[in-house]
């Protein structure tokens, strides 16, 4: 273990086993808002009541306040502040406290709390952002109902909004005005949210299935406008599909939606105000992919169903926020899969856990989706949180079937509706209504890491008879050495690998031992294995079988996504032999695709999606110790055998694709995406013209996705044109900071040799801030997972990012710390490497003052 040296004393642990219920109560707020960039005058009258017999005083949480008065019961009292709180010994077992603070939002870099954000103000509050605007209680548990007034200059900000309804506005002498908002349902200081300024909405009327009316609007600059109607839209659907799937319906009169451009995270779902970061708001097709639109529907979704799993029912503690995150995220996959195809969608999904919540499990930073203890809980709204514990839902609802997962839920939001819940409640409604014993399922809440399962089949022509081996292992995380068994469902289904039929139905085999032996009758021919369909649990799996088999499976799989995984694995083993013998046999890849590619009865976005080779850090997962390079290497060579052997393929997919004018449907996503995924294979088998064609689509596109396609392969090569489209592009969009975010992010995952230099410039462009999160995660965030970039030998790449994780973190420790965990992969390198990586961590540490954030990833990454 080594010695790690810190210019601050370590943060204190917090943990799970200590919870204790509130000592004071607080039903009521009254809050006050003089608001003004420089300095905005807080007032906040708390009526507060005694939690049960105790004498311990009351302990409002403060961060970065300094009480102007302090009042209880309207008399002014003497106070004790203990570190940022304030504490107040009372008599008596219910007063009203008044305490008054200034902030300075303009100079608010955190983006936590009251804030400016391109002239508007507005609030962050989750998780504990709201000690930042008032001292209050700032937990999750205490449950209170809010009635806000602004003052504001009203030329300034003319709208000042606030959750709930509004109740009253009017104008003051002075050029001031004033509104009022009332909430009436009881809710936790996070949901809280204000905004004032210059915003004109996009309105529309929702009548709920009871017949109540209400009125929606989403808000952005008036030049933003244009820009709406798709999350307008995307809100009224999710509206619909909540009360036909879940029977939730909407329960204010007015929901509304503002757009930020300052966004620490993807959006918020305060109530009946959820605050969105703009990238998830605003889009046209000139300035928007498919891809945005897609995330644009799903966060709208996201933020909306939480008005229900998150809001209505809400959460005990901060341990507890899977409860609120993953179930809402099942939410959003399953509205996403119902709009579009749903094998593509659990596809890209499952390609995200896999990028992003695999190497987290197996790493230093991995922890159980219901996590024991934090120092920071801004680091736990974590890829395991929402989608490891989306996954965690989606097994239960299988386990359950969809009755009685539906049951479940109606059971959970009755029950535990106005209260703070624990992911504990959830599974036993589950379980109650489900009338299933979910004892072992519980391990998934508190065991950390991706299970390993491994299967193998025999058969024996005779009899017919098939015999498959099942064998689960949990690896070791921190601080977890031994693990038990998980509860697996895993739907499986066997092929002939004569005939490609199928040989019996689908099943659904729930592994809870270690091992496990499944018999089939009446088998044929010998069989295929298909395993794990529909990725029906997160694991992963380890099959013997042959490139001859998956291939096979490839292309006679009656499960879209257990085609795509064949094919994937086939893939990843062709790469990973190349890798280790420094020579690739492509042809069961090249045939393999081929077959996909031209089988007329595949739609165009499966097509796109199962051609594609895994990401090089997919690759580097699989491997004892990654070599970037040789990985790099292996996977280039593959694309070119495949970009050359196929190019009469590709270009008639190419050529099939080319759609006429821009339309949102699937079909012309699945054409799109197919064309530049087409487009990449030409370049990359090094076609002569193929910059050409890439600069031709980029000039003729008239939307992003077939601008943004070209530009992407142009990036990545040495052509003339190149630099041109770049230009081209940075001179069209420069007043457009989502899309000059695509410039950045494009460049920082070049895969030329100069990709890192040409980060390094880039962090020096004029263009270029840390003080905007997208555009920090556009370029430094996006370099951390450009693996052989990042990984390069000379360590440019690490003390790259430890310069500038070490610079946002003086302004924005939240999302500095979100980019650190690329650094902490130091064991899965070579000695060189990991001893470049562990003096980035080591400098880290050293940084005087370095946020609580920022020391928890980076201490625990070197453990
Ligand atoms: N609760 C938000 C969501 O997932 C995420 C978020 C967390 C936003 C913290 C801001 C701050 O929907
Ligand atoms: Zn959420």
């Amino acid at each position: 273990m080594d010695v790690i040296a810190t210019a601050s004393p370590a943060p204190t642990t917090i943990h799970r086993a200590d919870y204790r219920p509130p000592d004071w109560l607080v039903p009521e707020i009254a809050l006050e808002f003089d608001l003004a960039p420089a300095a905005t005058r807080v007032r906040a009258t708390l009526s507060v009541t005694r939690n049960g017999a105790h004498d311990r005083p009351l302990r409002l949480d403060g961060d970065a306040l300094t009480p102007l008065s302090v009042t209880v019961d309207g008399a002014p009292v003497s106070w004790e502040m203990d570190g940022g709180d304030l504490v107040l010994a009372l008599g008596g077992d219910a007063h009203s406290i008044t305490t008054e603070v200034e902030l300075s939002p303009e100079t608010n870099t955190q983006l936590m709390g009251l804030y400016a954000s391109g002239g508007l103000l507005c609030t962050q509050c989750e998780a504990e952002g709201f000690r930042r605007i008032t001292f209050f209680p700032d937990r999750p548990d205490v449950l209170a109902r809010y009635s806000v007034r602004m003052t504001a200059d009203k030329a300034r900000f003319p709208i000042l909004l606030a959750n709930g309804d509004p109740v009253g506005s009017g104008n003051l002498d002075d050029g001031r005005h004033w509104a009022e908002w009332n909430d009436p349902f009881p809710k936790p200081s996070y949901l809280f949210a204000l905004v004032a300024g210059d915003l004109v909405a996009n309105r529309s009327t929702f009548v709920t299935r009871s017949g109540r009316e209400v009125q929606l609007g989403i808000w952005v600059r008036a030049a933003d406008l244009p820009k709406t109607d798709h999350a307008l839209q995307a809100l009224e659907t999710s509206m619909r599909w909540d009360e036909q799937v879940y029977g939730r319906e909407y329960d204010l009169d007015v929901f509304n939606i503002v757009a930020v451009d300052d966004f620490n995270f993807g959006a918020m779902e305060n109530k009946g105000l959820n605050i969105f970061n703009s990238r998830y708001i605003l889009a046209d097709p000139d300035t928007a992919t498919d891809y945005d639109y897609d995330g644009i529907a799903a966060v709208v979704a996201h933020e909306y169903f939480h008005n229900w799993s998150g809001n209505r029912v809400t959460c005990r503690d901060w341990f507890q926020l899977s409860l609120k995150e993953g179930f809402t995220v099942y939410r959003d996959q399953s509205f996403s899969a119902d709009q579009g195809s749903p094998a593509v969608k659990r596809i890209e999904d499952v390609r995200g856990l896999r990028a992003a919540q695999f190497p987290e499990d197996a790493g230093p930073l991995a922890h159980p989706i219901r996590p024991d203890s934090y120092m920071e809980i801004s680091n736990f709204y974590t890829a395991t949180i929402y989608n490891k514990g989306a996954e965690v839902i989606r097994m239960m609802a299988t386990l359950l079937g969809a009755q009685k997962f539906r049951a479940g839920t109606d059971l959970y939001f009755d029950r535990f509706d106005g209260t703070a819940a624990t992911c504990e409640d959830f599974v036993a409604s589950m379980e109650e209504a489900g009338d299933t014993d979910l004892s072992q399922f519980r391990r998934w809440y508190s065991q950390a890491g991706t299970p390993r399962v491994t299967a193998s089949i025999s058969h024996e022509q005779g009899s017919g008879r098939a015999l498959l081996t099942l064998a689960q292992a949990v690896p070791p995380t921190p601080g977890q050495p031994d693990k038990a068994p998980m509860v697996l469902p895993l739907k499986l289904r066997l092929f002939g690998s004569e005939t490609g039929a199928p040989l019996g139905p689908e099943r659904l085999v729930v592994l809870s031992d270690a091992r496990a032996e499944v018999v089939f009758e009446g088998v044929s021919e010998r069989p295929l294995l298909s395993i794990n369909r529909g990725f029906s649990a997160p694991v992963i799996v380890e099959t013997d079988r042959s490139a001859a088999d998956l291939a096979f499976l490839s292309a006679h799989d009656d499960d879209p996504f257990a085609r795509y995984e064949a094919m994937q694995q086939l893939m990843l083993d062709t790469l990973v032999a190349a890798v280790a013998t420094g020579r690739g046999d492509h042809a069961a890849v090249i045939a393999a695709v081929k077959n996909t590619l031209t089988d007329a009865k595949l739609d165009h976005a499966f097509i796109a999606e199962a051609v594609l080779l895994p990401s090089e850090s997919f690759v580097g997962d699989q491997m004892g110790v990654v070599d970037p390079d040789a990985i790099f290497r292996a996977r280039e060579a593959l694309r070119r055998d495949l970009g050359q052997r196929l190019e009469s393929e590709w270009r008639a997919a190419y050529d099939a694709t080319r759609a006429g004018a821009f339309a949102y449907t699937p079909a012309a996503k699945g054409d799109r995406r197919l064309k530049t995924v087409a487009l990449g294979y030409i370049a990359a088998g090094g076609a002569s013209d193929a910059a050409h064609l890439a600069f031709r689509q980029f000039e003729a596109a008239d939307n992003m996705t077939d601008r943004q396609g070209a530009l992407v392969t142009l990036t990545s090569g040495t052509s003339d044109e190149r630099v041109a489209a770049l230009d081209i592009f940075y001179n069209r969009y420069a007043d457009n900071p989502l899309v000059l975010d695509k410039w950045f992010q494009v460049q920082a995952l070049s895969s030329r040799d100069d990709a890192l230099a040409a980060v390094e410039e880039l962090a020096r462009h004029k263009d270029f801030t840390l003080a905007n999160p997208n555009r920090a995660r556009a370029l430094v965030g996006a370099f951390g997972v450009n693996q052989r970039a990042f990984h390069d030998l000379s360590g440019r790449g690490y003390r790259f990012l430890a310069d500038q994780l070490i610079a946002l973190d003086k302004l924005n420790p939240q999302t500095a710390a979100k980019l650190l965990p690329p650094l902490g992969r130091w064991k899965r390198f070579d000695v060189a490497r990991a001893a470049l990586m562990k003096a980035e961590l080591h400098r880290i540490l050293a940084t005087p003052g370095l946020s609580k954030d920022m020391f928890e990833q980076a201490s625990k990454s070197l453990d």
